[in-house]
């Protein structure tokens, strides 16, 4: 799908071809009363005068063959405030309402949308037009073939039309990754599809096997590996967009390609949505598609660890003490708590990069969908100003999180007699102990955690990935560069934080 955006009055929109076209409506225009007569405004307010559609974004009203109108069906769509949460609203109703007409080509009038409504507008068309089609026999790949959002000035809203589209194209690739079942989508496909990225500019992927991954002494991270049939994986991604000696960002995203729980196996209702347990690796990949695409001036690593989480013969059993990479040792009590295993191997590998970051990304606990639902990533961090840049990132992009506590209090249930830790602290505060055993590997790096286990995907009819946190990921990247930019400048007195702090309610 091909998206474009263009300057068009609205005369020049009634009068360019496509199957379908959404006319974006904002209260405001209700008031305004410009000397107009092209016949989409004049259908508009006419409709909006008349009460034919009600206030309030998301209202629709559809229209076949208007006259003076070139593309066939028209959806007047109000969007309320113009917000940018409204027009990702208002956009997602506007296309259920042009699906059973399967439009190929579409047209957004988005006439005064600022850079973040035009973003909206991207994200809300990708996400209403996708189809998952890898594992169906006579799967249609999407009908929807090319997108023209038009508005008054394009040049004033370009960059952040760049940023969207390259984001959808991310979010794109996770979902394509998370969406697909645990035996087409192992360690070694993960492998694949990261080393395809790597053929883009200014990005090169290596990969790790089991005897590479042993010969480092990734102890826990074999631990979990032990019991597939299945090689691990480690996968190093790295873009250089600045100069070598910038310090690297880097995210570490779980890659449990499987997850039955082990030894300590799961119950079977919903075991299948444990596919979507390298939610964490895909966006990673998801999240270097875009950077690829966008070339920030920043340097990134990317490290996925990947494996299948199986019961077997061979399987780690509870009780079993292994030596983690950081040398620290761990009594894995709980086969099912994996996630950290992996990571924090990879969390010790991520020091070698002397990073300037590291964020890791992972659908981590049960707990977490307790605490948070599938509204908001839960965001732990040892560093206030990475926590604000990675809220702030989370709230601009649409693709939120909410900052949760590592008092050293939480960490009082990992204690073990036969070993340095234990793998699990007890029922309360689930999410919270698992961030605090992996705080025991980032020594005094500034460390971010995003649990992702209630965001990145829906359950029941609407079962699928949905691509987070690539938004936030992207977002939170290209704020970075802006900030390394800064830093490089150590003359001038450092200007006060850029970013706008948005309130969280
Ligand atoms: N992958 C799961 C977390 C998960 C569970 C995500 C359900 C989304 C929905 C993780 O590996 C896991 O099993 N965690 C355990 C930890 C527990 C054993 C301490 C959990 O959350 O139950
Ligand atoms: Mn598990
Ligand atoms: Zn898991």
């Amino acid at each position: 799908m091909d998206f474009e955006l263009k300057s068009l009055t609205l005369h020049q929109t009634a009068s360019t071809v496509a199957d379908a076209l959404l006319l974006l409506w904002p209260d405001a225009a209700d008031q305004a009363r410009p000397a107009v007569d092209d016949p989409l405004t004049v259908w508009a307010r006419g409709a909006v005068a008349d009460g034919d559609i009600e206030a309030g974004a998301g209202q629709c009203l559809p229209a076949h063959r208007l006259p003076g109108v070139k593309p066939r069906r028209v959806v007047l769509v109000r969007t309320g405030d113009g917000s940018a949460a409204a027009v990702r609203k208002a956009v997602a109703a506007g296309m259920a309402a042009l699906k059973a007409g399967q439009p190929r080509t579409l047209i957004v009038q988005a006439a005064a949308a600022g850079g973040s409504a035009v973003a909206s507008v991207v994200q809300a068309v990708a996400e209403a037009s996708y189809v998952y089609t890898t594992t169906k026999s006579q799967g249609k790949p999407r009908s929807l073939r090319k997108v023209t959002v038009a508005v008054q000035e394009a040049g004033a809203v370009r960059s952040a039309f760049e940023q969207a589209v390259a984001t959808v194209h991310g979010v794109e690739l996770a979902k394509e990754w998370a969406n697909r079942p645990g035996n087409h989508a192992t360690p070694s496909h993960l492998a694949d599809a990261a080393r395809a990225l790597g053929k883009r500019p200014h990005l090169t992927v290596e990969v790790l096997g089991p005897k590479e991954v042993a010969k480092l002494g990734m102890g826990a991270f074999l631990a979990v590996a032990q019991g597939s049939e299945e090689p691990l994986r480690f996968i190093v991604l790295k873009y250089q967009g600045a100069p070598k000696s910038v310090a690297p960002v880097v995210l570490v995203g779980k890659g449990i390609t499987f997850d039955t729980g082990g030894v300590s196996l799961k119950p079977a209702p919903e075991m299948d949505e444990m596919k979507f347990d390298m939610g964490g690796a895909a966006s990673v990949l998801g999240t270097f598609a875009a950077l690829a695409e966008l070339q920030p001036a920043l340097n990134v690593v990317g490290l996925i660890p990947s494996c299948e989480n199986m019961p077997d013969g061979r399987a780690v059993k509870p009780g079993d003490v292994v030596t983690s990479l950081s040398g620290q040792t761990i009594e894995i009590l709980n086969t099912d708590a994996e996630g950290r295993l992996i990571l924090c191997d990879a969390l010790t590998y991520a020091e070698r990069f002397k990073p300037r970051a590291i964020i890791d990304v992972a659908t981590l606990t049960g707990a977490c969908v307790i605490a948070l639902g599938g509204v908001r990533s839960g965001l732990f961090a040892n560093d206030d100003a990475l926590a604000a840049a990675l809220l702030d990132a989370g709230q601009a992009a649409q693709d939120p999180a909410w900052r949760m506590p590592l008092d050293d209090e939480y960490a009082e249930g990992l204690k073990s007699n036969f070993a340095d830790m234990g793998n699990v602290g007890g029922r309360p505060a689930g999410a919270v102990t698992a961030a605090k055993f992996l705080q025991k590997f980032v020594g005094t790096h500034r460390w971010a955690h995003l649990d992702i286990a209630g965001v990145a995907w829906k359950g029941g009819t609407a079962k699928g990935a949905t691509g987070r946190p690539v938004p936030l990921l992207v977002q939170f990247l290209l704020d970075e560069a802006t900030r390394v930019r800064s830093d490089a400048k150590p003359t001038k007195p450092s200007a006060p934080a850029k970013a706008t702090r948005v309130k969280q309610n």
